[in-house]
């Protein structure tokens, strides 16, 4: 039995902290076994969350720093103006924020909220140790009233200290649900339905539908910094997994795919080579030619996506928007309705 909540409730409160979450150090194991399920499978696939080593989070940094990439810039945009209409809408709430990296965005909820709620409460949780770290010295220095207790850990790890929170406002910023294809956005709606106490509200950061030609320059930046995102990826696994891959044989692309409404990056080799997972004592073929899959960024389409959250117990309460629409942030309250409950969609196996 994992002491994890306890660790955690004792850890709320008492000053700028980091919990481990469970699992979190065996991070070498778990990503072997990762890399070799998606390099096993046919088309060749690797999971995203292992783009988020100290190097990848340091360079999804620099990412949202380009000219072409503007979900960061428009996110920031719309949170620097409803901030405090958002604060008005939730009255004083814990702030929980899952895969918040350095946090950067969410300074403008924190000033907001820290106008009329003293200490405010905030709990990031991410996979990436060093971005947690960068958070709270960053906060730190900016808000001296500001409670923080980091998990590291991923978003479900997360999950079964949600209710100890309440009243508290789930952030999900980033488009981060983009990254999760249909059965696993309908499996994480589950679980934050699951955990959310009724009256609690959920902030949902997402991008939408847009010209083809500005979705793939957002993420085939000129700069390159894009390409050695998805360079460290390989990066890592030479440096965790023991493996001796020519990196300059690995090309980025990110396309565009109309018919599922989603931008692919695929990682492409320009010749063979032989992946070696250490840990497992493995080994891969990857021909010259061969794409391998590495992330999705999913776009959309908000009636849509109402209508499914809506299905899931979200009341919707505002979407606030650039004047482009090209972003949205929803402003959504979980409901307390047995009926409804009992019509969720059954979970996909
Ligand atoms: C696209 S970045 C978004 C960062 C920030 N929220 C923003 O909007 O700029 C995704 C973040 O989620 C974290 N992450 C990815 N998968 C995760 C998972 N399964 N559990 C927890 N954190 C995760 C990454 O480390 C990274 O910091």
């Amino acid at each position: 039995m994992s002491d994890f909540p306890a660790r955690f409730k004792e850890a709320v409160g008492s000053g700028t902290v980091l919990v481990q979450a469970p699992g979190i150090r065996e991070s070498v194991q778990a990503f072997a076994r990762s890399v070799a399920a998606g390099l096993s499978d046919e088309p060749k696939w690797l999971h995203y969350r292992f783009l988020y080593d100290a190097e990848g989070s340091r360079l999804f940094e620099e990412i949202t720093r380009q000219p072409e990439y503007y979900p960061t810039r428009t996110e920031a945009d719309i949170l620097a103006e409803h901030a405090e209409e958002i604060q008005r809408l939730t009255g004083p709430v814990t702030l929980v924020e899952l895969g918040s990296g350095y946090s950067v965005k969410t300074e403008y909820l924190l000033s907001a909220y820290s106008r009329y709620d003293e200490p405010v409460r905030y709990v990031p949780v991410d996979v990436s140790g060093s971005a947690l770290l960068a958070a709270s010295r960053s906060i730190a220095e900016s808000f001296s009233d500001v409670d923080f207790t980091g998990i590291n850990g991923t978003y479900r790890s997360a999950f079964p200290v949600l209710r100890q929170l309440s009243p508290q406002m789930l952030i999900f910023l980033g488009s981060s649900i983009g990254n999760f294809n249909e059965a696993e956005t309908t499996s994480f709606w589950r679980s934050v339905t699951d955990h959310l106490p009724a009256g609690d509200f959920f902030l949902l950061g997402v991008d939408l539908v847009k010209d083809a030609d500005v979705l793939e320059a957002a993420y085939n930046d000129a700069a390159g910094v894009t390409a050695r995102f998805t360079r460290n990826y390989f990066a890592r696994i030479n440096r965790e997994l023991g493996a001796a891959l020519d990196l300059t044989q690995i090309e980025h692309q990110a396309i565009w795919n109309p018919a599922l409404e989603r931008i692919e990056i695929y990682a492409r080799f320009i010749s063979d080579q032989q992946l070696h997972v250490e840990p497992l004592d493995q080994t891969f073929e990857i021909r010259g030619g061969e794409r391998i899959m590495i992330e999705i960024s999913r776009k959309h389409r908000l009636p849509k996506l109402q209508r499914e959250l809506a299905a899931f117990g979200f009341d919707l309460r505002h979407v606030f928007s650039d004047g482009k629409k090209w972003f949205a942030l929803l402003l959504l309250e979980r409901t307390d309705d047995a009926q409804q409950r009992a019509a969720y969609p059954p979970a996909t196996r």
